[in-house]
């Protein structure tokens, strides 16, 4: 790729194809949520939407039977995602796609798990829901991490970034009402701890883009990059007792 030619898209995409995830989670949070969902088999039906690389997604396949597909926008993601199916030999019930979430390929009630992980706040909580509901069974379930506000201070700054990056945050009790409006039972809601932000997501983002600026140096758009990421990263710093990724885990009772 020309030094010259190059986007901030190219970017996020160079950077974040090597982490384990592309934004804040974990391990432990992700079984976490799992563990309020019970009734999977091996006949069951998961789709991941926004997965990424599929970090979470081949944790969900480790820890439950059936058949689950990632559907994310970004193609380089996608190989990353089908060489840990590969990697992992789960051909036989993994599958990723490119594709979008806006978009999507299943039957109308064909699932019984709808995951999701850091992608429906690009939507619209509610206009993502509401859309992905449909595809949903009568008694499953969705499983999703949206920013929200953690207190009742709306730090200005905190909102014009998320506004600015096509997002929005909103109130928890906000984001439950509309779960409930649109026919679900809360199972359960969970903040993510910091260190899903810190260690997990900004520390090896920060790692990988001292890589990019050697290996770009001098180039004004690599560099510019950088310092919003890093502008990201101290707003958390300063902020996060305002806000937050909260799992919420919810049934289809209607
Ligand atoms: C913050 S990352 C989270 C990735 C992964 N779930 C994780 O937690 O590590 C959001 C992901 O959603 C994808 N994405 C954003 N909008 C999407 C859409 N409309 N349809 C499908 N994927 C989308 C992005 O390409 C990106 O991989």
């Amino acid at each position: 790729m020309g030094n010259h030619s190059m986007t901030k898209f190219d970017l996020l995409i160079e950077t974040h194809q090597g982490l384990k995830r592309q934004g804040p989670g974990s391990p432990e949070m992700t079984l976490r949520a799992l563990s309020f969902i019970s009734h999977l088999d091996e006949h069951s039906r998961i789709a991941d939407l926004g997965c990424g690389t599929g970090g979470q997604t081949m944790l969900l396949a480790q820890n439950t039977a059936g058949f689950i597909t990632g559907v994310d926008l970004i193609p380089d993601f996608i190989d990353v995602f089908q060489d840990q199916v590969k990697e992992l030999h789960l051909e036989n019930r993994v599958t990723g796609m490119v594709g979008s979430a806006e978009d999507l390929p299943f039957e109308k009630d064909e699932l019984d798990l709808i995951w999701s992980e850091g992608m429906i706040d690009g939507i619209g909580f509610e206009k993502g829901l509401t859309y992905w509901s449909r595809f949903l069974k009568k008694g499953g379930y969705v499983a999703l991490t949206c920013p929200a506000w953690l207190t009742d201070e709306y730090p200005p700054a905190v909102k014009k970034f998320w506004e600015d990056a096509g997002s929005s945050l909103d109130a928890i009790g906000n984001h439950i009402s509309i779960m409930q409006k649109i026919g679900y039972r809360l199972v359960a809601a969970f903040t993510l701890p910091d260190v899903c932000w810190t260690e997990n997501y900004f520390l090896p983002r920060a790692e990988a883009e001292k890589n990019l600026l050697k290996k770009y140096a001098g180039n004004p758009i690599v560099s510019d990059y950088v310092k919003e990421d890093q502008y990201e990263t101290d707003l958390y710093a300063k902020y996060h007792q305002s806000y937050g990724y909260v799992f919420y885990i919810g049934k289809k009772v209607s």
